[in-house]
């Protein structure tokens, strides 16, 4: 019988990535994902350590969910089977336990492969089943194929983990060491994936140009072979890979951008601050010219690449003078799109516990400040479009009859009056307006540059009105 699952996510990609996994663990024991978590048989919060906000969101939707279970048990409807999975679950696993004790499982971000014998164990016998450790053997030996259809833009999770340690990161914890899946094992995900009817494949790990790898031939692989392997599959028109860090990017992955046409224009490569002083007392282990070099390295590979990037405000000791070299290095490098966080101090990371912590009206000032500059770098990027012809995946039905929503090369969201018929293709699309968010076109007639097939399709019998 069909049981229903649902399943909320926060978080990063990867969490994305994993929500969609456990759903395939889960599958063969006859759950069935649903939108809502009323009546669910089992609920499971896949959850965020990052910062602050993200992990109080836990205990407030936990509490919720505890009114759910026990209307589910009331109405003689069975059980609602509560579990906490993700980066709180790993950090603060007993605390979970203890403050809610109606949750029943709890497992960490590299043990969901077990998932059905927790179920057992769960249904079993009444208390919380918790299970962080980090076992020695790897969840991708053992987890399922994925189920059919990823969709049209679909991730793959390549590597996972950081040893790293920023000293303001949680993710060294979290998700343990760093960890690179066989170059044989990606190939075969990803032609499973474009066999399903997926497209473009962003490759995804916390460090995913650490990865390296044993490639089939015997050679070490490091992420540019891997990416050049992967554009050898038919019918795979675009490759992405996030999230990078400068000091994992070596001469073949920025060759790679030169060479590898599938692979897109579009990198995000945080640097997080532009002081020297506080990129140190970040660990990051590098200085704000490196990161100036290595995207004069990719530009000069790539001309056209356009960047994202992630940027902490009021890391502890950071002054006035740190804070205007933040601002300096992005108006040197002109992002695309990016994200900017005040810092959080987080339990067990070295920052938290130093004394010279940023007060708060300091931090909300220069968050302030930094959007403003980012912000206006993304409209100007935008709007650059506008009169030009992009290539767009469509890869949804948009909310209105009669309209796609798709990705340029950048990743802006472009939505133009099409017919169904081109979900999954690439079509050249006009821009004819720039939005905060995203850019509307007109299809551009008889340009379609691919066809789920890879051969070059036409269609030339109307001219698509652009809609907002
Ligand atoms: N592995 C990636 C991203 C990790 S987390 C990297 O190395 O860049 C995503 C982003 O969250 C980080 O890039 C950082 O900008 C932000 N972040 C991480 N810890 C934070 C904290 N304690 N406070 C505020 N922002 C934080
Ligand atoms: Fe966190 Fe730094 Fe590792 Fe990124 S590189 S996951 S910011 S410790
Ligand atoms: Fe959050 Fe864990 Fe991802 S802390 S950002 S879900 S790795």
């Amino acid at each position: 019988m069909s049981k229903k699952l649902f399943i909320k996510t926060w978080g990063c990609q990867m969490n994305v990535y994993d929500s969609a996994r456990m759903a395939d663990v889960l599958a063969p024991l006859g759950y069935r994902p649903v939108d809502e978590p009323d009546g669910a048989d089992m609920v499971i919060l896949n959850t965020c350590h990052i910062r602050e906000k993200a992990s109080e969101k836990v205990f407030s939707e936990l509490g919720r969910l505890r009114q759910l279970k026990d209307i589910k048990a009331e109405a003689g409807d069975g059980r609602m089977i509560v579990a906490v999975a993700g980066c709180v679950a790993q950090a603060e696993g007993e605390e979970i336990v203890a403050r809610a004790p109606y949750v029943d499982i709890v497992f960490g971000p590299q043990t969901y492969h077990t998932l059905p014998e927790m179920v057992a164990k769960a249904s079993r016998r009444a208390g919380s089943v918790l299970n962080t450790d980090f076992p020695v053997e790897s969840k991708f030996d053992f987890l399922p194929d994925e189920s059919a259809a990823q969709g049209v833009a679909a991730f793959l999770a390549v590597q996972e983990g950081c040893d790293k340690f920023c000293t303001f990161c949680v993710v060294p914890y979290t998700r343990g060491a760093e960890f690179s899946r066989t170059g044989a094992q990606i190939l075969a995900e990803a032609r499973r994936l474009v066999a399903g009817g997926t497209r473009e494949i962003n490759l995804l790990g916390q460090n995913v140009n650490a990865w390296h790898g044993d490639g089939p031939d015997g050679a070490t692989w490091g992420l540019g072979r891997l990416v050049r392997e992967l554009a050898e599959i038919d019918g795979l028109e675009r490759i992405r890979y996030t999230t990078s860090h400068p000091r994992d990017m070596d001469d073949d992955l920025i060759r790679a951008h030169a060479e590898v046409p599938q692979l897109m224009p579009y990198l995000h490569l945080p640097v997080q601050a532009g002081s020297d002083r506080v990129l140190a007392a970040m660990n990051r282990k590098h200085t704000a010219d490196d990161y100036r070099r290595i995207v004069d390295r990719l530009r000069a590979a790539k001309p056209d690449l356009a960047l994202s990037g992630d940027f902490i405000v009021g890391f502890p000791g950071e002054s006035d003078a740190d804070f205007a070299e933040t601002l300096r290095l992005v108006t040197d490098v002109g992002y695309a799109q990016a994200y900017s966080f005040k810092y959080s101090p987080r339990p067990g990371t070295p920052a938290a516990l130093e004394t010279a912590q940023v007060p708060e009206d300091v931090k909300d000032a220069r968050l302030a400040a930094l959007q403003q500059l980012l912000n206006a770098q993304q409209q100007a990027f935008n709007q650059s479009f506008v009169g030009q012809t992009v290539p767009v995946l469509f890869d949804r039905v948009g909310k209105r009859g009669g309209q796609l929503l798709g990705k340029s090369p950048y990743m802006q969201s472009v939505h133009a009056e099409a017919n169904d018929r081109l979900l999954g293709r690439i079509v050249e699309v006009r821009i004819d307006a720039a939005h905060p968010n995203s850019l509307a076109g007109t299809v551009a007639t008889g340009e379609y540059t691919s066809s789920p097939t890879g051969q070059i399709g036409r269609n030339g019998t109307q001219t698509l009105e652009a809609t907002v």
